[in-house]
């Protein structure tokens, strides 16, 4: 089953007149269906991506066919949140894996930024059903977030844009990121941005090479993350700035060297650079391409960079790169949008103070810390930033406790999949 491409996973559900189902941790993994043993056993024996992730929900969107999914990893802080991917995917096996990773992420990301959210992610597998109405296909997406009962809050992510987000809040109140025109925050991209570059300016700090300015820096990806990164990166005075992205329509950006590439091309990563910045798909970062990196800086948007996150940050290590894990650095996404619900302050002092030198929990003051407890430990920047994300996810919600885990099980108790 684990090999199936989607549209024949769904043509496997729709044949066993399964809807929605569930794979849930409640001590052991279940499944909602005995015909779904196969991926409760793969969660089971899988030792790398499945972290006892609390719900995985899936349908099959009544009117468009397309495989929707909510992944929800840790919600003791508070409720699952994180994007909503549209996405293509080989097989089951690298959908479940690529929810499984990224809602992970999300938790570890939350608890480092000090939300009081939980960790989730939504995933949509592109090529299955009919993608002829794409509000539609978002509109069933919101019904299905409003089915789990808010388990998961629902936001933007990679193939997914505010505008589908409109869609979704049309349907569901489990949402962030919505249009500024319906009271929301809208492109989380911008704020991540300039996060990022407090990231890159730490890992400087850190390393003693001074700031930006004078800089090379190499993006790979220019979309909404990297765009305005090259426009941060020119206002601190970065003297080189070399991009590539597989869409030649992002050919034109003033002050960049642009590559378009194939699919699959990191060359950009062996730039001649200070730093690198991975701003397209996760995965990039692993034995093909870390021995050819040249700049003694890794720090970017892009999310699960590590192809194996156990072995790939200390072969980075290992080769005197500096790696800044990407749950440390690209948190300014969620954290515009997860609050969007309190009310906006022009500037806001609580987005402001994760972006500056004043607040110990701020991107620049974390990442410091980080680096320096690596310094006298040994271990790499991501295993110190993983362990204290891990501590401080298991904290509880100060008004809820552990909410999302008990509406899960109402969930299950009252035949959700049913
Ligand atoms: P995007 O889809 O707007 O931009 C990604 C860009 O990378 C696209 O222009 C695409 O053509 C390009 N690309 C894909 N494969 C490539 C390759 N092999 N080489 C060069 N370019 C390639 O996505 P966005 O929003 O900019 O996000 C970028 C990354 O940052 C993603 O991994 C995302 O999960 C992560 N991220 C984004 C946040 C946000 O606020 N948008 C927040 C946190 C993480």
């Amino acid at each position: 089953m684990l090999d199936l491409p989607l549209d024949r996973f769904c043509d496997f559900l729709a044949e066993q007149g399964i809807r929605r189902f569930w794979l849930v941790w409640d001590g052991e993994v279940r499944a909602s269906h005995p015909a779904l043993e196969p991926l409760a056993r793969f969660l089971r024996e899988d030792r790398r991506d499945f972290d006892r992730h609390e719900g995985i929900f899936g349908q099959l969107a009544p009117e468009t066919g397309v495989l929707q999914a909510a992944f929800v990893h840790r919600t003791c802080r508070g409720q699952g949140a994180g994007g909503v991917r549209f996405w293509r995917y080989a097989n089951v096996e690298d959908f479940l894996r690529d929810g499984l990773r990224l809602a992970k992420g999300m938790t570890l990301k939350n608890a480092l930024a000090g939300l009081w959210w939980g960790g989730g992610k939504g995933v949509m597998a592109q090529g299955t059903g009919t993608s002829a109405d794409r509000r539609r296909i978002y509109e069933e997406y919101g019904d299905f977030i409003t089915s789990i009962q808010g388990c998961y809050v629902t936001a933007e992510d990679v193939g997914t844009s505010v505008e589908d987000m409109a869609a979704v809040f049309s349907r569901t109140r489990f949402t962030t990121c919505i249009p500024p025109a319906l009271g929301g925050s809208g492109n989380p991209s911008v704020p991540t941005a300039r996060g990022v570059v407090r990231g890159m300016e730490a890992a400087l700090a850190h390393l003693g090479l001074g700031t930006l300015a004078g800089k090379t820096v190499a993006v790979q990806g220019l979309g909404h993350v990297g765009e305005p990164l090259v426009g941060f990166l020119r206002e601190k005075g970065v003297a080189r700035i070399v991009g590539s992205d597989i869409d030649p329509g992002r050919q034109a950006l003033p002050g960049v060297e642009v590559r378009i590439v194939e699919r699959g091309d990191s060359s950009i990563l062996f730039e001649k650079a200070d730093i690198v910045a991975p701003c397209a798909t996760g995965g990039v970062l692993g034995p093909a391409t870390i021995p050819r990196i040249q700049a003694p800086v890794v720090c970017g948007a892009a999310n699960n960079q590590l192809e194996d996150p156990e072995r790939d940050d200390v072969l980075l290590q290992e080769r005197g790169i500096l790696y800044l894990p990407d749950f440390l650095v690209n948190r300014m996404g969620i954290v515009n949008c997860a609050d969007e619900q309190y009310g906006f302050v022009e500037p806001d002092p609580r987005v402001e103070a994760h972006l500056g030198n004043g607040w110990e929990n701020s991107v620049y003051n974390l990442s410091l810390s980080v680096l320096e407890k690596a310094r006298r430990t040994g271990r790499t920047p991501a295993r110190v930033a993983l362990d204290l994300a891990e501590q401080r996810s298991r904290e509880l919600h100060p008004v809820w406790g552990h909410r999302g885990a008990e509406i899960i099980r109402s969930l299950v108790r009252n035949g959700w999949a049913a």
